[in-house]
């Protein structure tokens, strides 16, 4: 953050809601000493300086280094976006211009600036591009993911089973896992269908988006989506039963009856349906296990016929269900890895990456 972004933000509050460090001074001890201002240029993928304003623009056109976000900036190999924010005025004047096409002579790229009322009081063009418009825009990046080209289907989410018109049986998924797994495969350049259980969390950047209630809704939206996509990831938590016999009418509690009765019928499994098909995806599944893992994920990936199965130990005080952070023990039929504790949006991107390896070790005309 520069000195002018913190006359609006202050940095403890883009901490706490990031959950990331947040780096202002150029040599400030320490931060020096877990990540100097060149260590942080050369970790990033990418540098978007959002907002970006005429001043910003001008220092950066002409190579003035003179705090962290303008050192940074010079210090970076990796691809420059600006997203640039200011009055409408400021933005046609023509030195503004002419930094502009310097900045793009320099190979930084362009993101708006979006046309509309401004702080001041002015309409005209100026405004910053709304970040999920950015987000979008970095994502659609020119180098071919290691999944350019490839289809992905994931589930996500719980399902609800109705007992009732206002009550059903569920489960503590809250989505994060198949929600990060489908920002993940969408950052490697696939084109991503995902069908939800009902879930709380903003809609990731997917091709398509499916939500569904029950188990056999999902079973029926993933064999109707699942034709044309080469890898399928089992990542909701489906209820094995259902109530054989959902009341049309709100039960009611009957006087003296102490206990009452729910008979189940089993729900198909959606995960071993899809194993199952002649011209089958390479078949990712999850298992949820709160003792003897990598016994029951082995015998899941064998008796269900899987390509990779993810373990996970749920029902422990860290990690699984409704958790930010998750840990998995990966399987395959011919080996295993074991994913340590992190945040499911860095570990969805190591699981990724296990799977793009095996799914192009098996498939390898299909290599990207
Ligand atoms: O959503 P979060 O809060 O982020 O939590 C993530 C998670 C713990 C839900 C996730 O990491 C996970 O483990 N998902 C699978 C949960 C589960 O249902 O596990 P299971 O061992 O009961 O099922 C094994 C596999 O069969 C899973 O791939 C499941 O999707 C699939 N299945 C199960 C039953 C069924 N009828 N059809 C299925 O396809």
């Amino acid at each position: 953050m520069t000195q002018s972004a913190q006359q609006f933000v202050t940095p403890l509050t883009f901490q706490a809601l990031s959950g990331h460090p947040v780096h202002c001074q150029l040599l400030d001890h320490e931060q020096e000493q877990a990540m100097s201002h060149i260590h942080l240029a050369r970790w990033a993928d990418c540098l978007i300086i959002a907002p970006a304003t005429a001043n910003r623009l001008a220092k950066m056109a002409h190579g003035i280094a003179d705090d962290l976000l303008s050192t940074l900036y010079l210090a970076a190999e990796c691809q420059v976006w600006v997203a640039p924010a200011m009055n409408q005025a400021m933005w046609h004047k023509p030195v503004t211009q002419h930094n502009i096409s310097l900045l793009q002579q320099h190979g930084v790229k362009l993101i708006g600036p979006a046309r509309g009322e401004q702080a001041c009081g002015e309409t005209g063009f100026g405004r910053m591009s709304e970040p999920t418009d950015i987000c979008r825009l970095l994502l659609q990046t020119d180098q071919p993911g290691p999944l350019q080209g490839v289809r992905v289907l994931i589930t996500a989410g719980p399902t609800r089973e109705p007992l009732d018109p206002v009550r059903f049986i569920s489960n503590r998924s809250s989505g994060k896992m198949g929600y990060a797994l489908a920002a993940a495969a969408t950052r490697a350049g696939a084109e991503v269908t995902l069908i939800s259980g009902p879930v709380n969390l903003p809609t990731p950047p997917v091709h398509k988006l499916l939500p569904v209630e029950t188990a056999l809704n999902m079973y029926d939206a993933v064999m109707t989506e699942v034709a044309g996509h080469d890898i399928y990831i089992g990542c909701a938590a489906v209820a094995d039963y259902r109530p054989a016999q959902p009341e049309a009418r709100k039960i009611k509690k009957s006087a003296g009856k102490a206990d009452s009765t729910i008979t189940l019928a089993k729900n198909p499994d959606i995960v071993a349906t899809v194993a199952s098909l002649p011209d089958k995806p390479f078949t990712v599944g999850f298992a949820a296990e709160t003792h003897d893992l990598e016994h029951y994920a082995q015998g899941k990936l064998r008796d269900k016929h899987l390509d990779m199965i993810a373990a996970n130990q749920v029902g422990s005080s860290e990690g699984g269900f409704d958790s930010d952070r998750n840990a998995l023990q990966v399987f395959w039929p011919t080996g295993s890895q074991t994913l340590t504790m992190t945040g499911k949006s860095e570990l969805a991107e190591q699981l990724l990456h296990l799977i793009t390896e095996k799914y192009h070790e098996k498939n390898p005309t299909e290599a990207a």
